[in-house]
């Protein structure tokens, strides 16, 4: 393939931006963008643009239909080191996943490795470099065919975007509604898919959830409203007897490759690792009897984010007796020091990018 080619305007983009003090996640947009275009069967040639808005017209099928998918990936640069971006081949196996669930044909390893590190190569002077933050990279594929019937479409684009990012939850541990009526995702449905829809399925319930004062929705299986699922660009763990519980796969479960990462981390360590239906009473009534005694959430987003508490729309409220547990805090100190390349890499998880610049 013909290397990515960059537009003229990209110099003068890079040189006018300067990384705010105050970042938060995914507000501040780094200057450049990746694109490439299917159509006629095949993928055109990938492009450097600048960051800025692109025009569709008002019958793209995505704008209709919801035929998107999207990855979560991040570059580190902590103390200067780096850039690195954490096991990026996983995204893009996921995305391809993904992109069969969806119709939508699957992007060749060398477009998503270089659009992705080409925008980490033109930024990674703005990869902000305190421990916790990064350059949150999202590359995602939408549906363009100009046509308002119901087929897949024919036309796409692929883009990678990226936002210089701090921690994605503010200070604190999170408290999480249990959703207990609708569902996010069903057997048979796309929610192991990474697609735009899944998340717009959960925003109902995320008013839900801040109207009650909690941070997080925790979603159960859609059939039977019994086993913990996810939580919505997150998955779910808890500490029960010393041992970290995970619900076990399925095809409404997205897979997390910081889940992944975190039970081989985990059995590395000489802790067991416990995949399998978990029945949220059965959890709640461990939790009650301090059997269990930590829960976190997991995500590219959010790394590790430990519960403070669990609670139903009732107000019943389910704390775990160690929020910010021995064992979340670890295990967050284990993935990240790998992700920000301060330990080594004994995995080989971690992609070291080239910087580029026009000076
Ligand atoms: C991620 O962790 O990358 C996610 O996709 C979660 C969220 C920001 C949608």
């Amino acid at each position: 393939m013909t290397p990515m080619t960059v537009h003229p305007e990209v110099a003068k983009a890079l040189e006018n931006f300067s990384l705010p003090e105050d970042l938060g996640f995914g507000h501040v947009m780094a200057p450049v963008m990746a694109s490439c275009i299917y159509e006629n069967g095949k993928w055109g040639q990938l492009e450097l643009l600048p960051y800025g808005p692109i025009s569709m017209y008002p019958n793209a099928k995505v704008l209709h239909y919801a035929q998107e998918i999207f990855e979560g990936m991040k570059a580190y640069r902590v103390g200067g080191l780096g850039p690195f971006i954490f096991r990026p081949q996983e995204n893009h196996l996921r995305f391809n996943r993904s992109a069969e669930r969806m119709a939508m044909p699957h992007l060749p390893l060398e477009i998503f490795m270089q659009a992705s590190l080409g925008v980490t190569a033109y930024c990674s002077h703005f990869v902000p470099r305190r421990s916790g933050e990064s350059l949150y990279l999202r590359p995602f594929m939408f549906a363009t065919e100009e046509a308002l019937g119901i087929k897949p479409s024919d036309k796409f684009r692929f883009m990678v975007i990226a936002s210089p990012s701090g921690s994605y939850f503010s200070a604190g541990g999170l408290s999480v509604l249990i959703e207990r009526f609708g569902a996010r995702a069903f057997p048979g449905g796309t929610g192991f898919a990474k697609a735009g829809g899944n998340y717009a399925a959960s925003l109902l319930a995320a008013i839900k959830t801040k109207q009650q004062g909690l941070v997080q929705t925790l979603w159960l299986d859609g059939r039977e409203k019994k086993y913990i699922e996810e939580m919505s660009g997150m998955n779910f763990f808890a500490v029960i007897d010393n041992e970290l519980h995970t619900p076990e796969l399925n095809d409404s479960i997205l897979e997390g490759i910081t889940r992944k990462s975190i039970i081989f981390l985990a059995r590395e360590a000489g802790i067991k690792v416990v995949e399998r239906k978990m029945d949220i009473d059965e959890l709640i009534a461990d939790i009650k009897a301090f059997r269990c005694t930590e829960a976190f959430a997991c995500g590219t987003a959010a790394i590790i984010a430990p519960i403070d508490f669990m609670a139903d729309e009732s107000g019943e409220r389910y704390p775990l007796q160690q929020p910010e547990g021995k064992m979340s805090l670890k295990l967050r100190e284990m993935l990240l020091a790998i992700q920000e390349g301060r330990t080594e890499d004994k995995y080989n998880w971690i992609l070291k990018v080239e910087p580029k610049s026009f000076s």
